[in-house]
């Protein structure tokens, strides 16, 4: 099995994962949440949205989490961004770098930003103009890139085409999103195949969620054919609250333990990542199975039971 012998992880835990919490998580923490992350070894953090507050009232505080986090050396702070005014709060609160964001579908597009794709792109080729005069890149982020829950398969074609249009219009990078784990990992190989030939000049990350159990599989599939760089989410947060059956992302413990199995570089510390892990069902006051958490790295071995020694 062959792939890149070194990856990126971008930690979207306290975005994509706290978007959809019930429980209000205070300013306080999130700012902690974030400072533990830095201290883990991610190429990027993404550290809230700048969404209306109506839409994603979670994420309300987002100016003060993102003022007053202690940046790392080496760490790219991002924020999601739908909008122009979204984008200038961002600048405002001094983010390094943003995501913005639509849907390749056409009913999730208008479910989740209330715009319809034509909008959505004319918008967000506004903010390239302006993020490209204040010196800051971008990254489009595309939901429903591999099926769409209201709208089915989404045509890679479309998907192409649109991601085209964007970098383009400017768009540093492209983030392939698997919004409600409908991807499966021959369609990921083909897609990020297509994609690494036809735009090879644009950054290419792939953004999954382990709906239907098959994040990481997919993520193997997608380093199979050259891609560096993931999204991944603490304690497997996450889901998109305008995603019907949207959950978790893929865990960020698990995808950094598998590539450390493999061989392949993450830069990513699994013992702090863990201990923060721990404690995550304190942040969003609700249980998370964590079969990692669990039973420890496949190294963490166990004491043999005492009658072993006696009998042999
Ligand atoms: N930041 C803060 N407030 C914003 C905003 C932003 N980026 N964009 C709009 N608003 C405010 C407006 O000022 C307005 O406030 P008011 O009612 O007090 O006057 C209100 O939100 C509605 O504005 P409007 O432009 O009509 O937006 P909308 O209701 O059509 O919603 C979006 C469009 C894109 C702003 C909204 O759907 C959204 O934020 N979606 C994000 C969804 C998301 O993050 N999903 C998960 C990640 S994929
Ligand atoms: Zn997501």
């Amino acid at each position: 099995m062959k792939g890149p012998p070194r990856i990126e992880i971008n930690e979207v835990g306290p975005r994509d994962g706290l978007q959809i919490e019930r429980a209000l998580v205070a300013t306080d923490d999130k700012v902690a949440f974030v400072d533990a992350l830095s201290a883990c070894g991610f190429a990027r953090i993404e550290v809230t949205s700048f969404t209306s507050p109506k839409a994603i009232p979670a994420l309300a505080d987002a100016q003060d989490v993102m003022r007053r986090i202690a940046r790392r050396p080496g760490v790219v702070y991002t924020a999601l961004i739908p909008n122009i005014r979204g984008l200038e709060r961002a600048l405002e609160a001094g983010t390094d770098e943003m995501n913005l964001v639509m849907s390749c579908s056409e009913t999730h597009n208008r479910a989740n930003l209330r715009m319809t794709r034509d909008q959505s792109f004319d918008e967000l080729a506004a903010i390239l103009r302006r993020a490209g005069e204040a010196g800051v890149p971008c990254n489009v982020s595309l939901s429903t890139a591999f099926g769409c829950p209201f709208d089915g398969d989404v045509p890679a074609g479309d998907v192409m085409r649109l991601a085209r249009r964007l970098a383009d219009a400017g768009a540093q990078g492209i983030t392939l999103c698997d919004t409600t784990g409908m991807a499966y990992p021959t369609q990921v190989a083909q897609l990020c195949e297509t994609f690494q030939r036809a735009l090879p000049g644009a950054a290419l990350t792939v953004h999954l969620h382990n709906t239907r159990g098959m994040a990481l599989v997919n993520a193997v599939a997608a380093w199979q054919t050259g891609v560096t760089r993931f999204d991944a989410a603490a304690g497997g947060l996450g889901g998109c609250p305008y995603a019907p059956g949207a959950s978790g992302n893929v865990n960020t413990e698990e995808i950094v333990h598998m590539f450390a199995c493999m061989g392949v570089a993450t830069g990513v510390a699994l013992a702090p990542l863990l201990d923060i892990v721990h404690g995550l069902p304190g942040l969003v006051q609700r249980a998370l199975t964590n079969p990692l958490l669990a039973a420890g790295p496949r190294l963490a071995t166990h004491q043999p039971p005492a009658w072993l020694a006696e009998r042999f």
